[in-house]
């Protein structure tokens, strides 16, 4: 199967068909999830959160995540890989975003690259796609505003919420993820404007559903957001591996015979 391109995207919100997006980090998540035939993959900046076991996505670096974007599109042949810019890539100045932006498609493979904010990010979106850089923006909670937001809330303000969206899309974004906002002003921005969105503790009438993979296969239970659901629990599925090989070791059940050379 041919890589996913913006055009496929653009032309399944037209068709009313629906578009998959989910996070990976890595070179074997990344590969389950091309294979899975998901649209995309989001390289997201929650890794630092799930991977790395940090309170907040604030301190991820652009060299972790180049380090992460580049495992997982060597994974890759269908899924469009999207790399997440990191908190202080893109809102010192324009020039510092568009070169960052560009690290992700020039050094990790990338296609397209993410970037949280609404109306007060229109400039830099504009510069980035001025690049010609595809640049998926992402508004209602904004993980990397947590302090000024208070922590993290479901996202209320309709008149707000539309006239960001409307923004980006102007601004030139091709894609617009919606955190935590109630369904019904997901399902007016979604009819509004022409860009997919997708959706995360959006509801149903979004373009597209995005999920954090260690969410989804029951890899991360530090907390469980009401948006999630959970396919698997690998995490269970691990832990009675572990016991069992230590069991077996501190038994002397293993290695068998089967696993010794003669
Ligand atoms: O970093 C991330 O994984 C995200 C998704 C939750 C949309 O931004």
């Amino acid at each position: 199967m041919p890589r996913i391109t913006l055009t496929d995207l653009a032309k399944r919100k037209t068709e009313g068909r629906k578009i998959t997006m989910l996070t990976a980090y890595d070179f074997p998540f990344a590969a389950l999830v091309d294979q899975a035939e998901i649209d995309m993959i989001l390289v997201g900046d929650s890794l630092g959160v799930v991977v790395q076991g940090k309170e907040n996505t604030l301190p991820v670096t652009m060299d972790e995540m180049i380090y992460h974007t580049e495992m997982v599109t060597r994974a890759t042949s269908h899924c469009l890989v999207v790399g997440d810019m990191p908190f202080l890539s893109y809102q010192v100045s324009r020039e510092e975003a568009v070169f960052h932006a560009g690290r992700f498609l020039k050094e990790a493979g990338a296609q397209a690259v993410k970037l949280e904010g609404g109306a007060a990010v229109k400039k830099t979106i504009e510069s980035i796609a001025a690049a010609d850089i595809p640049v998926m923006a992402h508004i209602g909670l904004t993980p990397q505003s947590v302090h000024k937001m208070g922590g993290f809330k479901v996202q209320k303000e309709m008149d707000r919420l539309v006239k960001d969206a409307k923004t980006v899309e102007e601004a030139g974004a091709f894609s617009v993820v919606l955190e935590c906002v109630p369904g019904e002003i997901a399902k007016r921005i979604t009819d509004e404007i022409s860009i997919p969105t997708i959706g995360i503790g959006a509801g149903v009438h979004c373009d597209g559903q995005v999920l954090v993979l260690h969410d989804l296969l029951g890899l991360f239970d530090r907390f469980v957001p009401k948006f999630i659901k959970r396919y698997a629990n690998l995490g269970e599925d691990a832990l009675r591996a572990l016991r069992q090989y230590k069991e077996e070791v501190e038994g002397g059940t293993f290695p068998g015979e089967e696993h010794t050379f003669k």
